[in-house]
């Protein structure tokens, strides 16, 4: 890749002031600092230094954000935030994976790794949602056995089986659900076939990752090395 290219993308500057820095010689590739901005660079095979420092590329960022119940889940939008908003990361490639309506909050997971990505959204994968809710009205057995059974929400094909748990039932019930498919409003459209409206969502995991309960609304942070193999190995 270009070498300005690659040093906005580890934050070295923006495009104008890494042009600078190669330019005052602070930026050598394998111990030469007569370098042009243009130039192509592999980051795995050459040494890049700024001021004489190492530099490590990353070619995969990843990262878990705590979505807010007012941003859309889209890189762009003419109206309100996005939750590409909140990621301060120079990376113009990274995407968020899957999406939550712009109500609904909690995790969400941002990287550049498209095979990931796909390998987490795959329908065939059946990686694991869970959610938590609050829903108008009370929550029963029966609903539990519903959600298990399967559900007509109006598709081709019935909901696959959901594990429905009852943590509060009230005039307005607290539930956990865990689903492993990602259809278009799932969780509010399942609670609708059995009557019921769902008030507040929020997701708490997505495959083994779990939403960290350091992070508060529109904060993130980046995935440890563990989190992201386990990941990888789960989906
Ligand atoms: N199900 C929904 O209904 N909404 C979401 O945002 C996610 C799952």
């Amino acid at each position: 890749m270009r070498l300005d290219k690659l040093l906005v993308e580890m934050q070295i500057g923006s495009r104008s002031e890494v042009k600078k820095h190669i330019k005052n010689g602070l930026i050598a590739v394998d111990g030469n600092n007569k370098v042009k901005p243009e130039q192509q660079v592999d980051p795995q095979k050459q040494q890049i230094t700024f001021r004489g420092k190492e530099l490590h590329y990353q070619e995969f960022e990843y990262y878990m954000l705590y979505k807010p119940g007012d941003c859309v889940t889209a890189r762009t939008d003419n109206f309100h935030k996005t939750v590409m908003d909140y990621i301060t990361s120079q990376r113009k490639d990274l995407s968020p994976v899957g999406r939550l309506d712009l109500d609904t909050e909690g995790l969400l997971l941002i990287t550049n790794d498209g095979k990931l990505s796909h390998n987490l959204l795959s329908p065939s994968k059946h990686v694991i949602k869970i959610y938590e809710a609050n829903i108008e009205g009370i929550v029963t057995n029966e609903d539990v056995c519903a959600f298990e059974t399967g559900l007509d929400i109006g598709d081709d094909t019935m909901t696959k089986p959901a594990k429905l748990e009852i943590l509060e039932a009230g005039d307005i019930s607290k539930i956990r659900v865990t689903i492993t498919e990602g259809r278009y409003h799932q969780v509010k459209r399942m609670f609708q076939a059995v009557n019921k409206k769902v008030i507040f969502l929020k997701r708490i995991q997505m495959g083994t990752l779990c939403l960290d309960k350091n992070l508060q609304p529109g904060e993130y942070r980046s995935l440890t090395i563990e989190e992201i193999s386990a990941l990888k190995e789960g989906a």
